[in-house]
C-alpha cells in the first residue's frame, strides 16, 4: 500500500460522510533538520524547521476505495490471463503463458485464487455500502436516490446529450457532478460483470455440488456464458474504459486519481465544476482538501499503472489476433 503524506485526515470515514476532518495545512508535521537563513515566513533562525507543505489537492476517493481498485486490478489481470490461456489453448501464445503459470493445469487453480481475491473484494465493497447507509445516509432511499447517486438520473441523460453535443462543438462542456454517466455505465458494467462471470464460475469450479440441483447441461451453458462474458468485460474494460478514464483528452496519458486517491484543485474544477460549485457553496471543500504526495510516490503510482495499461492492452490485442487467425 502507498505510504500516506503527513498531515493526512483520517480517511477511514469517506469523503461522502461529512465528518468534520484537520485541514492540512493547519496540520503539517514538524521536520527534524533547523530553519536556515531564507526560512518560510513564521520561522525564526535556529528554530526546527517545518517541513514545506506540500500543495493541497481534492481528496476523491476513500483509502479503501484505492485498495480495493488495486486488488481489482491485479485480480482481474490474473483470472483474465490465465482464463484466456485455458480458453486459448491451442494458440502458441498460450503454450507459452501456461509455461508461465506452471502449465495448463495449474493456470486453472491460479485462476481460483484470483477468483477468491475478486469476490472478497466485491464482498467488501457491498459491506461498506452496508456500513455507509447506516453510518452517513440513514436509509437506503436516501443512498440510492441522494444527489451523489450512482444511478441513473435525468441529469445523467442531459449530460450525455449536452457532451455529443460539446463533442460536435454546438455546447459548452457540461458541468459535470460527482459521477458522470460514464463513470456510472463503468460502475454497472462490472457490477454486472461480477454477477454473471462470478455465478457462472462458481457453477464451472463446483460441478457436482450445483448439479444435485440443477440439470447437467447447465454446466455446458455455464461454459459457454462464463467464456463469452469473459471476452465482453476483458475488451470492455480494456478498451472503453481505458479510453474513458485514462485516454481522452482531458486526462490523456493517464488519470491517477483513483491510485492516489486526490486530484489537484485546479483539475478538479475543471473536471467537475457542478461538484465543485456545490462544496464550495455549501463549505465541505476545505475538510476535503489533503497533502500531495511527494514525487517518489507518484513515479512508483506511475510505474504500476503503466504495467497495468500495457498488460491490458496486450490482452486486447492477443484476443483480436486469437479470436481473426486462431478461433476453433
Ligand atoms: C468470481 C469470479 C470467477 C470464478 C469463480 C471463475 C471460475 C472459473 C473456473 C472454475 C473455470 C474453469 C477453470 C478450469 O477449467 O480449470 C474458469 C474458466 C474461465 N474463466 Fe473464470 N472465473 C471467474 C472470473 C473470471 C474472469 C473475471 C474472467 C475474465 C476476465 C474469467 C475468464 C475465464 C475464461 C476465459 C475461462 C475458460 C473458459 C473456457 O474454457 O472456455 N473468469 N473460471
Amino acid at each position: 500500500m502507498t505510504p500516506e503524506p503527513s498531515a493526512r485526515p483520517p480517511e477511514d470515514r469517506g469523503p461522502e460522510s461529512g465528518a468534520p476532518e484537520p485541514s492540512a495545512a493547519a496540520s503539517a508535521a514538524p521536520a527534524a533538520s533547523t530553519v536556515q537563513a531564507g526560512a518560510p515566513v513564521g520561522q525564526a533562525v535556529g528554530e526546527p524547521a517545518r517541513a514545506l507543505p506540500l500543495p493541497l489537492q481534492y481528496r476523491r476517493f476513500t483509502r479503501l476505495n484505492r485498495v480495493q481498485h488495486v486488488v481489482m486490478i491485479v485480480s482481474f489481470m490474473t483470472l483474465a490471463l490465465t482464463g484466456l490461456t485455458l480458453k486459448f489453448s491451442y494458440t502458441g501464445w498460450a503454450r507459452v503463458l501456461s509455461r508461465m503459470f506452471g502449465g495448463f493445469e495449474s493456470a486453472g487453480y491460479v485462476h481460483r485464487v484470483g477468483a477468491i481475491l475478486l469476490i472478497i473484494t466485491f464482498a467488501t465493497h457491498i459491506t461498506d455500502l452496508v456500513l455507509r447507509k447506516s453510518r452517513d445516509y440513514g436509509s437506503w432511499a436516501k443512498l440510492i436516490f441522494g444527489p451523489d447517486t450512482m444511478m441513473f438520473t435525468r441529469r445523467d441523460l442531459s449530460e450525455f446529450v449536452g457532451s455529443i453535443l460539446w463533442f460536435l462543438g454546438k455546447a459548452p462542456r457540461p458541468r459535470y457532478g460527482r459521477w458522470t454517466y460514464w463513470e456510472k455505465f463503468d460502475y454497472f458494467a462490472v457490477f454486472w460483470g461480477m454477477m454473471v462471470i462470478g455465478s457462472t464460475g462458481l457453477v464451472l469450479w463446483f460441478p457436482v455440488l450445483f448439479t444435485t440441483v440443477f440439470p447437467g447441461w447447465m454446466i455446458n451453458i455455464a461454459t459457454i456464458i462464463h467464456s463469452d462474458e469473459a471476452l465482453l468485460a476483458v475488451g470492455f474494460i480494456f478498451t472503453v474504459h481505458f479510453f474513458n478514464t485514462h485516454l481522452r483528452p482531458e486526462k490523456f496519458p493517464m488519470d491517477l486519481v483513483i491510485f492516489t486517491g486526490q486530484m489537484p484543485i485546479r483539475e478538479f474544477r475543471e473536471d467537475k465544476p457542478g461538484e465543485f460549485e456545490d462544496l464550495v457553496r455549501t463549505g465541505r471543500l476545505e475538510s476535503r482538501l489533503v497533502e500531495a504526495y511527494p514525487p517518489i510516490v507518484i513515479r512508483t503510482i506511475r510505474a504500476f499503472a503503466w504495467t497495468a495499461l500495457t498488460v491490458g492492452t496486450l490482452i486486447v490485442l492477443w484476443i483480436i489476433y486469437a479470436m481473426v487467425f486462431a478461433y476453433r
